[in-house]
């Protein structure tokens, strides 16, 4: 390992603009606030990756803890790291043009932080208290059957393994950003939560300027920006790719001293995103409130069937189309949807795949499949009945005693959580007249990705990544579905698998990812 810090960076103290001259060819833009990027202020470090492709023998430039915003409220969350490949097996690469992947870690809208990483892959949620996650159900990361994990878009799983997008992307010899962010549960010493929304999403916003504005200085090219997330993580990132350049978080922008530059992606992954979230108790109702068992206790069945009724207009009202010629999507026909688009050819995929033996094994335990020449079917009932019991209590997101961890997003000033939904708080005091604090809507909005799709922003991302498992309760599968339709009908390009009997945090093809990656960029290494 070889420490260039220091000694190098004295050399370019004089002008940032030379570190990255001898780069790329481009230009650059004047960047005001400190925040331009120090290209010779690395550590090389290498790092045997596991792939889809066997194992890679990588080199990097590992540039730690750069602060991305000239005003931070919080530098320990508010600063990114740069993983640059130099060589790969030998090989040298030169990325100065490839993509870059922009990966998130954020779990449970938590705060993340990179600060203290020790390379690539090495961010994550921070604080997180058991028992926290919303619906107080199973604490956060406890097996509930299938893959299951604490999230994070550094700790996902592939049959059981820890699986990293960052490390992947890396060993594909692509850029790779980690992005630190706020996340609900940060209190300064008055008690002021400085974490809740929109902070998190202003803060990748920010990073993302960050990366724009030094276009030419820090190596990768900015208009392969690819965002991934998982969970809260996820539903950020789908909230980036939906919200490029949205004026709607001009002002928290502004504070921070953002770099002044678009915050527009070119691609945006997301795996089981819990976003839509003042949709989805409703959502959540619909799908799985046939189920009123969780963790053991039976959930309250008039509130389950409320909120269920009410997703049918709230899903009438997208005015959604399924993919693939579905037509109309309703709260009648959802399930049959979900099972026809995703579920059947998901675990079609997964039975193909198997032995003989271990396929018949399989269908044996599970009558419900009908499989032929690679084909599964099975109803939406039968699906549902093989779940089984639901990760969360009901309201799933929004709960009457304000316990989930996104009653503490919608928090403000010193008060911890808040209701963010007329019909929890309007439960929850016994008042039918009483309506959500006059912040609140305007924070849904920024927080929604599906605001933003509704709206056809022109400045979204047009290259979709969206992965769950197929028995994840953690939110509705409507929600994902939802953004797969809603992207389509605007014309993107959309890619969405639900992974067989696989739980909350599952990635099962990082590999495909990467070659996704190559694949809309046109790029390899
Ligand atoms: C996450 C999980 C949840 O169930 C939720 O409500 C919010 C976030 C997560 O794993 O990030």
């Amino acid at each position: 390992m070889m420490t260039r810090r220091g000694v190098l960076a004295m050399g370019v103290a004089s002008g940032a603009v030379l570190a990255g001259a001898g780069l790329v060819g481009r230009a650059f833009a004047a960047i005001a606030g400190g925040l331009a990027f120090d290209a010779s202020n690395f550590t090389e470090l290498s790092k045997t990756i596991t792939t889809g492709a066997g194992d890679k023998l990588v080199k990097y430039r590992f540039y730690k803890a750069i602060p991305y915003v000239a005003n931070p409220v919080d530098v320990a969350y508010q600063c990114l790291n740069v993983s640059v490949p130099v060589e790969i097996d030998g090989k040298a690469v030169d990325a100065s043009n490839a993509p870059i992947l922009f990966a998130n870690s954020v779990g449970g809208y938590m705060p993340s932080s990179v600060a203290e990483a020790e390379g690539v892959g090495g961010g994550g949620m921070t604080g997180l208290p058991p028992g926290a996650m919303a619906g107080g159900g199973a604490p956060e990361g406890a097996p509930a059957g299938g893959t299951e994990v604490a999230s994070g878009g550094n700790a996902m799983l592939m049959g059981g393994k820890r699986v990293s997008n960052a490390e992947y992307a890396l060993a594909a010899g692509y850029v790779v950003v980690e992005p630190g962010a706020r996340g609900r549960t940060l209190t300064d010493p008055s008690g002021t939560y400085y974490g809740v929304a929109p902070a998190a999403i202003v803060d990748l916003k920010a990073a993302v300027r960050y990366v724009r504005a030094n276009q030419g200085r820090i190596p990768g090219n900015t208009d392969w920006i690819i965002s991934s997330g998982t969970s809260a993580g996820g539903a950020l990132s789908s909230l980036l790719g939906a919200s490029g350049d949205s004026p709607l978080y001009a002002a928290e922008l502004a504070a921070l001293g953002a770099a002044d530059a678009s915050d527009a992606i070119f691609a945006a992954g997301a795996w089981c995103p819990i976003t839509d979230l003042e949709h989805a108790d409703m959502a959540y109702e619909w799908n799985w409130g046939s189920n009123l068992l969780a963790s053991g206790a039976e959930v309250d069945k008039n509130i389950s069937t409320a909120l269920a009724a009410g997703f049918e207009a709230y899903q009438e009202g997208l005015g959604l189309s399924g993919v693939g010629g579905f037509g109309a999507l309703t709260a009648r026909n959802y399930g049959d949807y979900l099972v026809q688009a995703y579920l059947q050819p998901s675990a079609g995929a997964y039975l193909a795949a198997r032995s003989d033996a271990d396929r018949a094994s399989y269908l044996a335990a599970n009558p419900f499949i009908t499989y032929a020449d690679g084909k599964a079917s099975f109803g939406w009932s039968d699906f549902l009945s093989h779940v089984g019991a639901r990760k969360k209590s009901v309201p799933a997101f929004d709960a009457l005693d304000l316990s989930t961890g996104e009653n503490n997003l919608f928090g403000l000033g010193t008060i911890e959580a808040r209701h963010f939904t007329e019909f929890s708080l309007r439960r929850a005091t016994g008042n039918p007249d009483a309506t959500i604090e006059a912040d609140i809507p305007a924070k849904l909005v920024q927080m929604n990705p599906m605001h933003h799709l509704a709206e056809k922003n022109p400045r979204r991302a047009t290259h979709w990544w969206l992965r769950v498992g197929a028995k994840d309760s953690d939110t509705s599968l409507s929600v994902i579905a939802n953004l797969a339709a809603a992207t389509t009908a605007l014309g993107d390009d959309v890619d969405l698998a639900m992974y067989w009997d696989a739980g909350h945090g599952a990635n099962e093809d990082p590999d495909a990812f990467v070659a996704w990656i190559g694949k809309i960029t046109g790029y390899s290494a």
